[in-house]
């Protein structure tokens, strides 16, 4: 028999752990949707205390054939700190959950709710793709994995299927729900301008926020025509149907939200040049919302989220995450002259470029 020359025995058994944590990482993604589809987390919020395994059981809407598998769920997100575990009885055996931070922003009726997000992002839609990324590597061809799959991009996948393109502007809707956040901590940013056109601003969630901390900003949001379809301009606030590759309405300042991240350098260019067109040379700016990558800054879990981003925009969009110098370039080749970038919040930074 042969012998394993090299690492030791021990490290060779730390190395197949840490393997099969990345084979079964799925697990951990699929376990959150299936609490987001339970109502877990609102069913301990409307507990109003913590709430024991039987108890939880019993507000579940499940199959009595399910309710002992019901702990081991919860075992795994209560380690992935979805929830918390505290024992209770005298004898130290029943438990109760609670909620954690990454849960309560699970709960539907408050601002941010991320359920969409959660069910969004793991639809069969999205997950398809991946199946075949390492043949993607392999073929020449110029599609995106996403295109691939489906035959059609996202985009147009979206038009398609009405029910997707429903959740998918909900997860944007709730994703944006933490720009009440942004707003409060970056007032300056906003102060003084008199009109912001927010491009591929989705059904207009931000652009209603903006309204509500600034009741004189002219607000105008620029999509496609299905994303905003029905829905009815405001005083403050008025929907444009169109292509930002085509035309983009003039503003002080323009918005773009997770929008350039899922697009190509070329496309990119040609979406800011629109923009540089769009704004006042003196005064105007754009204000770009998106991921900066700072491996040598970032904490081990925020990059490794921002890498799972970027691979998310290498599957079905064209796009990919940038770091600040890939910005600079962006910025500069587009005719800008200046920028500033303000990593406040998490995942996301607030880049204010001018002309
Ligand atoms: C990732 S979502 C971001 C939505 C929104 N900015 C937010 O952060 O909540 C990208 C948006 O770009 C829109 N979009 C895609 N292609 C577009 C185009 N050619 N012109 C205008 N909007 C477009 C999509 O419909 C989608 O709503």
């Amino acid at each position: 028999m042969d012998h394993i020359h090299g690492p030791q025995s021990n490290e060779l058994f730390q190395a197949q752990s840490h393997l099969y944590k990345h084979i079964q990482g799925f697990i951990s993604s699929m376990s959150l949707k299936c609490a987001v589809h339970l109502g877990i987390p609102d069913i301990i919020n409307n507990h109003g205390r913590s709430i024991t395994l039987p108890e939880l059981v019993s507000a579940l809407q499940i199959h009595p054939s399910k309710t002992g598998f019901v702990h081991r769920l919860m075992r795994l997100l209560v380690h992935s700190g979805f929830f918390t575990a505290t024992k209770v009885s005298q004898n130290q055996e029943e438990e109760a959950y609670d909620l954690t931070p990454s849960s309560r922003l699970l709960l539907k009726n408050k601002v941010p709710c991320l359920s969409a997000f959660v069910l969004s992002m793991l639809d069969p839609a999205f997950i398809t793709p991946w199946h075949s990324l390492g043949k993607w590597f392999q073929r020449e061809e110029a599609l995106t994995p996403f295109e691939s799959a489906h035959e059609m991009n996202l985009w147009e996948y979206g038009k398609k299927n009405s029910e997707f393109n429903d959740l998918f502007n909900e997860a944007m809707v709730s994703d944006s729900g933490m720009m009440n956040l942004v707003v409060k901590d970056c007032k300056p940013v906003f102060e003084g301008l008199r009109s912001l056109v927010d491009v591929g601003g989705g059904t207009g969630k931000v652009c209603r926020i903006l309204n509500e901390a600034f009741p004189h900003l002219k607000c105008t949001v620029l999509e496609l025509p299905h994303v905003i379809a029905d829905l009815p301009d405001t005083e403050n606030l008025k929907y444009i149907g169109g292509d930002m590759f085509q035309a983009i309405p003039q503003a002080d300042a323009i918005l773009l939200k997770l929008i350039l991240h899922g697009w190509s350098d070329e496309e990119c260019l040609k979406i800011l040049k629109k923009c540089r067109g769009a704004i006042p040379s003196n005064g105007g700016k754009v204000i770009v919302i998106d991921i900066v990558i700072i491996d040598d800054k970032d904490e081990h879990e925020l990059t490794e989220a921002k890498l799972y981003f970027d691979l998310l925009m290498m599957a079905v969009v064209t796009g990919r995450e940038r770091s600040k110098k890939d910005w600079e370039n962006l910025f500069v080749e587009s005719g800008f002259t200046s920028f500033k970038i303000t990593p406040i919040f998490g995942l996301r930074s607030l880049i204010e470029v001018f002309p």
